[in-house]
């Protein structure tokens, strides 16, 4: 079957260790062999060696290493320079590995063992970055991720983490036989059942030798009293949420003051406190006299 940007394999194919936590089927390994063609393979967070395995199937030279070898990603350098890195890294905490998976205690340097999420993503990068390094020029890195939940939020490591290289393909692996699919939920919760292949290529060009593209979406904050963009409805409302859902008029007054489109609304001479009273009245709920609150759910 040709390879897509969903790759699905039931079955996992032979190569490596089904019962190494968080191993990835061969199968997958061997698709994108047969899409890259590479001379030589290197997976520097091999785990049960199943990439290694499916290379030595189709006759492709492998290098591998992982911290339960000795071999530290995150400052070690790729003896070789691959044709096709393939990394499959922890996912953050989902799955410990020192002390639990290999190894009678945790080791500092696994990535599963990072203290925070923002250090697992730095972690990461610095693996990530490395591991592009090794590259031939012309070459692929090919990084399997998944997402992590944790108290409902969703951590999206594919888009959090930087890519390195040029973008080529973002392949959804969907998932089988993980242990979430066997259990039941109350109806609320949806199971994560897929996980991402973000295949990107070092340039081959003399120009861009000294140059490498990154791709960095990372969380971050932004204050929305800062933007004009925001509209007078989504203004009124978040003032109301800041003010814990319920205010006087005169509170609702101050606090919006703070705005950029109420500032901006206020320097042009618009009359910017009946454009809030109207869209109160409009949108929201009356509670008491003076007294408003955000609207109540239908
Ligand atoms: C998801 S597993 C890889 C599974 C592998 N693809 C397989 O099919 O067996 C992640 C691996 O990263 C390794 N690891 C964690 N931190 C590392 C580091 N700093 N350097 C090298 N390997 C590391 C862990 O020991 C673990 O084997």
């Amino acid at each position: 079957m040709a390879l897509t940007t969903v790759f699905s394999s039931p079955k996992r194919g032979q190569g490596g260790k089904a019962s190494w936590r968080g191993n990835h089927p061969p199968t997958l390994s061997l698709e994108i062999f047969k899409w890259l063609k590479p001379r030589l393979v290197a997976d520097p967070m091999c785990g049960s060696g199943t990439t290694g395995d499916a290379a030595r199937q189709a006759g492709i030279q492998v290098w591998e290493g992982d911290l339960h070898q000795g071999f530290n990603a995150l400052v070690d350098e790729i003896p070789v320079m691959p044709d096709l890195t393939w990394l499959h890294p922890p996912y953050h905490d989902m799955i410990v590995y020192s002390g639990k998976v290999w190894g009678k205690s945790a080791n500092p340097n696994d990535l599963s063992r990072s203290p925070s999420y923002g250090e697992f993503l730095k972690r990461l990068n610095q693996v990530q970055y490395n591991a592009y390094q090794a590259l031939r020029p012309g070459g692929h890195l090919a990084v399997l991720v998944g997402d992590l939940k944790r108290k409902g939020k969703l951590y999206p490591i594919q888009r959090d983490m930087r890519w390195y290289g040029e973008p080529v393909n973002l392949i959804v692996k969907t998932q089988h036989n993980v242990q979430s699919s066997g259990r039941s939920y109350s109806g609320n919760f949806v199971p994560i059942m897929h996980e991402y292949l973000v295949v990107t290529r070092k340039p081959k060009s003399v120009a861009s030798a000294w140059l490498v593209t990154v791709r960095d979406g990372r969380e971050s904050q932004k204050d929305q009293r800062k933007t004009t963009l925001m509209g007078w409805n989504a203004t009124v409302w978040t003032t109301l949420q800041a003010l814990g859902g319920k205010a006087s008029l005169q509170n609702i007054y101050k606090e919006a003051m703070s705005h950029a489109r109420v500032k901006r609304a206020r320097s042009k001479g618009t009359d910017w406190q009946a454009i809030i009273r109207r869209t109160l009245q409009e949108t929201c709920s009356s509670v008491e006299r003076g007294v408003w609150a955000l609207p109540m759910a239908v």
